[in-house]
């Protein structure tokens, strides 16, 4: 398995240019099970969960032509589309529960493996199987797999959600594009992603409206051929960000719109970093001492990210004085700090908050990934640790940062690839 070694302190200095989104790629990928005609992606990022995403549509049926540089992907869809989604395909990433939706809606039937536990929390599909079972969806669950089916097209219905879920919302606006009548979603998750995603559908003539947390869709019989560029991806933004003002750095960061991590850029700007946007760019400056902030909380969009807690945990080890990190959506995502204690860390863990004591000189260590956005935390801690760390496991970072150690190279990281 491949580790990072990364030589430590390292100078932060350069041009870094945003992928494309790998959370909003994922249900749009997931959505073209429920076109007749061709559909044209654009701006998919290179990481292993797209990766695992077009097996996945390949293993259903559809016909995926992928450009060069692998970011431009036409998929056509054959007349007899497979229905099965297997363990195998859905155990590697969570993600793929996304096709449930769309392969009921369009052939109302699917064997649907549950994608299991993960390390950051139990993470039930229970929202997306009773929203999918108001619309008409039948199913039991046999040997770890969703049998489902409907009785011919869903029916449109008022659905309101118990609590905010980012897949569950997703799923439940691409079955109901072509379901029967009106479907109400209440209460739904409004990340950009899910913006990205029915800016895709109504492109392709699916009729959808958004008030709030309110989004309305009736049901069309099918839809268009359509092209559609994927946003730019809001926690890679947000990472490079947060790497800037960790490290005293000087960026400029390319090809995003600013305003989807506003609430981030607010939040360094608190702790000291020095931030200008335009229309495509954000420019960054670090700040010599950076300023502890109490009570960060992770929220549903547009609140802090959960998926930036861990790079923010980091940075407060590094700030001037007392902070503290509460993590509310998902009750086990603390992992990254037993590793950043084995870099000199003083961090307290209470339930679900995290009480860091900051002013700490990170010495390079050993150290393991266990998540995604765990193993980038490590990889910042890192880049502003004394000596040489090794960031063991990097295939968790290659599911969601495109060519991460060639953009940290070309900004000034001493990262190296050992096999
Ligand atoms: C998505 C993102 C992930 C991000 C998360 C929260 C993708 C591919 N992944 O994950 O990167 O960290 O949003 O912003 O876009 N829950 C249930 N039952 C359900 C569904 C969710 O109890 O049926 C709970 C989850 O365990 C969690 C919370 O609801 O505690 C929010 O999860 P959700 O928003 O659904 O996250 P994902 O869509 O899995």
């Amino acid at each position: 398995m491949d580790k990072f070694l990364i030589n430590g302190p390292c100078k932060i200095k350069g041009k870094v240019s945003i992928s494309g989104s790998k959370n909003a790629s994922l249900p749009i990928l997931a959505a073209t099970l429920l076109f007749d005609k061709p559909v044209i992606i654009k701006n998919l990022p290179r990481v292993r969960d797209i990766d695992t995403m077009l097996n996945l549509l390949k293993s259903l049926g559809s016909k995926i032509i992928l450009s060069k540089d692998r970011k431009t992907a036409k998929i056509i869809n054959k007349k007899n589309m497979k229905t099965f989604a297997s363990y195998s395909l859905v155990k590697t990433m969570r993600g793929s529960i996304l096709v449930l939706g769309p392969l009921i809606s369009k052939f109302h039937k699917s064997k649907t493996s549950l994608p299991g536990g993960c390390l950051i929390g139990a993470r039930p599909v229970n929202y997306h199987l009773s929203a999918l079972k108001k619309l008409g969806m039948e199913y039991k669950i046999r040997d770890g797999y969703i049998l489902a089916k409907s009785n011919g097209r869903l029916k449109g219905k008022k659905i309101n959600f118990p609590k905010i879920s980012v897949g569950a919302t997703e799923n439940s606006i691409i079955a109901a594009c072509l379901a029967r009548g009106k479907t109400i979603l209440k209460n739904c998750a409004v990340e950009p992603e899910i913006k990205d995603l029915t800016k895709f559908l109504s492109q392709a003539g699916a009729n959808i409206k958004w008030s709030g947390r309110t989004c309305t869709i009736i049901g069309v019989n099918s839809l268009n051929q359509t092209s559609h560029t994927v946003m730019a991806d809001r926690i890679e933004a947000g990472t490079f960000c947060v790497a800037a003002t960790l490290a005293k750095g000087n960026l400029q960061i390319k090809n995003l719109d600013p305003n989807i991590i506003n609430t981030e850029i607010e939040l360094l700007k608190k702790v000291g970093a020095k931030i200008k946007t335009l229309d495509n760019k954000i420019f960054i400056k670090g700040p010599d001492k950076i300023k502890p902030i109490q009570n960060i909380k992770t929220k549903e969009f547009p609140g802090i990210p959960t998926d930036l807690q861990a790079q923010l945990m980091v940075l407060m080890c590094k700030s001037v004085g007392k902070s503290s990190i509460t993590e509310s959506i998902f009750e086990n995502r603390f992992m990254h700090v037993a590793e950043l204690q084995r870099l000199g860390a003083k961090i307290n863990i209470q339930n679900n908050k995290a009480l860091i004591e900051g002013n700490t000189k990170f010495i390079g260590a050993e150290l393991m990934s266990s998540d995604l956005r765990a193993s980038v935390a490590l990889v910042l801690a890192a880049i502003v640790a004394n000596g040489k760390s090794i960031v063991g496991r990097v295939y968790h970072l290659e599911r969601g940062y495109e060519n991460i150690e060639n953009k940290l190279q070309k900004i000034g990281v001493k990262i190296k690839r050992l096999k």
